[in-house]
């Protein structure tokens, strides 16, 4: 971890502190939309067995790097390993995303979760994160930059634990924070001690920043997201071990459907928040008042768009983001405001990239 990575943009502007370019990543970076992704995923013969193969998870991870001047590379894993490390049997059926063959949708289910140790069961990201960030030090082809390492939010994973898979209702989370609300806050609690041990291991095995992608906390009322997604949030940010200084970790709370929780999540102790495309960038930075960095926002979408379009859409983000930070582009890590999908066109993504470093240079 004393090994500073050459290009350490990212965790400069995470820490608020001055930039030649505003540096960019991409959630979701290493995916079906490369041919070289699929093929690598061919060989493994799924995308489990590939994320549970640290020399396949490394070659994915670095696949993007290869093609773009991308700012960081983000482990390639999942976050259903948690739940999957419980005891609930992840599984992925052919189109229909994540699913486990045994949820929890009772107390008693819930009584029996314990934390997953890092080491032996869930041994693959560690040793994942460890291959991964030996190659970005030995710089093998690809440029040194720095590792995310990330997990999903307590309620994200609860999400996922009891309604047994994607959800386009969240009926049986929600039915159990209305009439159950102890065993939830049971089941969030197990959540976020494991969240905070994986993310403590990854940290531990070289991960140089850390996310947490909190994708269904938008799903709840105001409330109800103050009741179980941010006390969780807020403690894993105030109790994860990251160092002092400029030798500290930096850790950011991604959330699709923040926008209500802008205040409370500057307070957090987090050194970033993730925002989704329903917040304009500059309203999201004048309200976070340069107490933490912001990360985000341009519409995935935008990638459908010509080149020309594309780079109008990331000067809008960039520029919209300085306006709201006192005219300053510090403190401004760019990205989508969600992950991205199998069918973009990898020369836009090359567009996007370098629009971002073309349209940010100090002095533009
Ligand atoms: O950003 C990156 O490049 C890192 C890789 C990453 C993956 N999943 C790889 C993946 C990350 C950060 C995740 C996190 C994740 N997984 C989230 C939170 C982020 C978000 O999108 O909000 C969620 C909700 C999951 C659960 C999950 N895993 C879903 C919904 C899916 C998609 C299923 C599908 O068929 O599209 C997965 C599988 C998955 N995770 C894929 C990838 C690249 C697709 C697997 C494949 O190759 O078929």
């Amino acid at each position: 971890m004393s090994h500073a990575p050459a290009n350490d943009r990212l965790l400069r502007a995470l820490r608020r502190q001055p930039v030649d370019r505003t540096p960019v990543w991409l959630m979701r970076q290493a995916g079906r939309y490369l041919p070289e992704y699929r093929a690598t995923r061919a060989r493994a013969g799924s995308f489990l067995a590939m994320a549970k193969n640290p020399e396949l998870a490394c070659e994915v991870t670095l696949q993007p790097l290869r093609r773009f001047p991308l700012d960081a590379a983000i482990l390639f894993s999942d976050i259903l390993t948690i739940p999957d490390a419980m005891g609930l049997g992840l599984y992925f059926a052919d189109g229909e995303g994540p699913k486990f063959e045994r949820p929890v949708r009772d107390a008693a289910a819930i009584a029996r979760l314990g934390v997953p140790d890092m080491e032996t069961e869930l041994r693959y990201v560690m040793d994942a994160v460890r291959t991964i960030r030996r190659e970005l030090d030995a710089g093998n082809g690809v440029a040194s930059v720095p590792l995310i390492g990330f997990s999903g939010s307590p309620w994200t994973l609860s999400c996922y634990m009891v309604e047994g898979g994607g959800s386009k209702d969240f009926a049986r989370i929600k039915a159990m924070a209305l009439n159950d609300p102890a065993a939830l806050h049971a089941l969030l609690s197990v959540n976020t001690d494991a969240v905070i041990a994986y993310l403590s291991a990854q940290r531990a095995a070289g991960a140089q920043a850390l996310q947490v992608f909190d994708t269904w906390g938008g799903v709840l009322s105001p409330a109800m997201y103050r009741e179980f997604s941010l006390p969780y949030l807020v403690r894993i940010a105030r109790e994860l071990p990251r160092g002092e200084g400029d030798a500290r970790t930096p850790l950011i709370l991604f959330g699709k459907g923040n926008a209500a929780h802008l205040e409370a999540l500057a307070d957090s102790g987090a050194e970033a928040i993730g925002v989704d495309w329903l917040v304009e960038a500059g309203e999201a930075a004048r309200r976070l008042q340069g107490k933490v960095a912001l990360q985000g926002n341009l519409d995935p979408a935008v990638l459908y768009g010509s080149p020309d379009a594309i780079r109008a859409q990331v000067r809008a983000v960039l520029d919209g983001y300085a306006a709201g930070n006192g005219g300053s582009r510090e403190g401004h890590v760019f990205n989508l405001g969600h992950g991205m999908s199998p069918d973009m066109a990898p020369e836009h993504v090359a567009v996007l990239v370098e629009a971002v470093h073309a349209l940010s240079g100090r002095g533009s």
